[in-house]
């Protein structure tokens, strides 16, 4: 099968872009990740992509005058290496609109909860473990779902549950979480790179794939 061409877009560690590049380099995934765009000049994301000998553009939104130029430059970058889907790993920035539906159905984000819970905007980062931690929850876990005009509001694709009943902080629950992260969204994006979701309004049905 022809590997699907990826762009992740990262703003921090890219622990998540790392652990999709290296699955797909292991040929564990039909996907080939051709390009990693991020926000934050010092987003460790970076090295990892020049380690792996993947090209890094940095396109921060300040460069730009509005949402229209912003997505312009995005789509223009995209097309430019061919991309068909793109991964949000730990990606701090809004997609403007004109993206979202260009990439319909072609773009992913990872939630570190179990979605809808502790998701939407202000839920991001160490807040998302922490408010778990105080809802005394007893499973936690990533969800991969498809990006829409919402905040962590796609069809999900899949979830893990992950006992964190024994975890004394929100550290201990995050690192638990971003373990499965890196296991979760290489899964999801095989799937959905063989075509294997199909998509019926909120949900989407895991379908048989060659
Ligand atoms: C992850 O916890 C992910 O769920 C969230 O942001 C974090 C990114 O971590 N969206 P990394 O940059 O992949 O290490």
């Amino acid at each position: 099968m022809a590997l699907v061409r990826l762009a992740a877009f990262c703003s921090h560690g890219g622990s998540n872009f790392a652990a999709i590049a290296d699955a797909a380099a292991r040929g564990e995934i039909p996907i080939h990740v051709a390009l990693m765009v991020h926000n934050n000049a010092q987003a460790g994301a970076k090295e990892k992509a020049g380690k792996r000998g993947i090209p890094a553009v940095w396109l921060p939104r300040s460069r730009f005058a509005d949402d229209d130029a912003y997505a312009a430059a995005l789509i223009e970058l995209l097309e430019a290496h061919e991309i068909h889907l793109i991964a949000l790993a730990g990606f701090m920035q809004r997609i403007p609109s004109a993206v979202v539906g260009r990439f319909r159905e072609r773009m992913t984000n990872i939630h570190p909860a179990l979605l809808p819970l502790f998701g939407g905007p202000g839920f991001y980062g160490m807040r998302v473990h922490r408010a778990v931690f105080e809802a005394g929850m007893k499973v936690s876990g990533p969800t991969v779902h498809l990006v829409d005009e919402q905040y962590d509001h796609g069809p999900i694709l899949m979830q893990r549950a992950v006992a964190i009943d024994d975890c004394a902080s929100p550290e201990e629950i995050a690192a638990r979480v971003l373990t499965e992260e890196h296991k979760l969204y290489p899964e999801a994006l095989g799937v959905l790179a063989r075509g294997g979701f199909e998509v019926q309004g909120r949900r989407a049905m895991r379908v048989p794939t060659r």
